[in-house]
């Protein structure tokens, strides 16, 4: 008798270029679980009857989630964690033993381990500045809190956006600002705007980095990213791009998913290796 495989699969638009469907793979060799990890082209408005039909096949069993559909997906999900329900969007769905829909937002856990257990570099009482106040910045800020830096600050563009996402999070130490305003220097800083897209820099000044400073460009890319080479040019102490996040996040999946937590080491090595 053929032995039942659970399936999984990412759901975007676009969808072609995601590495999900290899590092799951590569995660469920390494672990002996035995699935099948699929990308799906979702139409922009067909997301909620994408998500039901792909639930109501037996054996089908997590999503994850990408751009553009995570703010959906937070609205579909019935049951959220603590932290997704702060992040306002979800990479996560899955089934529990009711039918109901869950999510979460592994994408905070993925930076946060990325950066203490991959870098060796603690949040613990530092000064983080954060630059950009979208999407992907919001999904960051509830793990990055729970370490407990001394302070967060938010700088972005549009000012207004960043004050709404620190007046999510009153009572604890973050603030929002814009980039002219950022002063002193910092310990860890985070570019998740999307200006490197468009090759552009956020436009903070170079004295917020030190030596001391560790910074970390959300986005990555086969070379030192625009953020990176100008963090580097201003003498950073440590520059690091998100190519660890996005493992990280998704062996946090993995471990939602299944119960099982994959070694990411060599994953993040097989992904540096082909993307040089
Ligand atoms: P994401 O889901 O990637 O976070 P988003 O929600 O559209 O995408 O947010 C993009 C972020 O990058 C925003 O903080 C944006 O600034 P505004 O809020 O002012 O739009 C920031 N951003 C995009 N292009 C930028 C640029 N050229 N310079 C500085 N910030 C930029």
């Amino acid at each position: 008798m053929a032995t039942a495989v659970d399936h999984y699969a990412v759901m975007g638009n676009p969808i072609t270029h995601s590495k999900s469907p290899f590092i799951h793979a590569l995660f469920a060799e390494a672990t002996g679980q035995k699935l099948h990890y699929a990308a799906q082209l979702v139409e922009q408005n067909g997301f909620s009857q994408a998500i039901e039909f792909y639930f109501d096949q037996g054996g089908h069993l997590g999503l994850s989630v990408t751009v553009p559909f995570k703010e959906q997906a937070w609205q579909l999900a019935e049951i959220k964690t603590e932290r997704a329900e702060k992040a306002g969007a979800l990479n996560t769905l899955w089934l529990d033993g009711e039918g109901k829909l869950n999510g979460d937002n592994t994408d905070g856990l993925g930076l946060v381990r990325d950066l203490k257990v991959n870098n060796g570099i603690s949040l613990k009482d530092a000064r983080v500045l954060i630059l950009g106040a979208g999407g992907a910045v919001r999904g960051v800020l509830e793990p990055l809190l729970t370490e407990q830096p001394k302070e967060i600050v938010i700088a972005n563009r549009t000012v207004s956006k960043a004050e709404t996402l620190a007046n999510l999070f009153l009572g604890q130490p973050v603030s929002g600002c814009g980039f002219s305003d950022v002063s002193g220097s910092f310990d860890v800083i985070i570019n998740g705007t999307s200006a490197s897209l468009q090759g552009e820099l956020p436009p903070v000044s170079g004295s917020v980095v030190t030596g001391n400073t560790t910074c970390y460009d959300m986005m990555y890319s086969k070379d030192t990213t625009v953020f990176n080479q100008w963090a580097l040019n201003q003498g950073a102490g440590k520059v690091i791009d998100g190519l660890g996040m996005l493992v990280e996040q998704a062996a946090e999946q993995f471990v939602i998913w299944r119960g099982v937590r994959p070694d990411t080491d060599a994953v993040f090595k097989i992904l540096r290796e082909e993307m040089s």
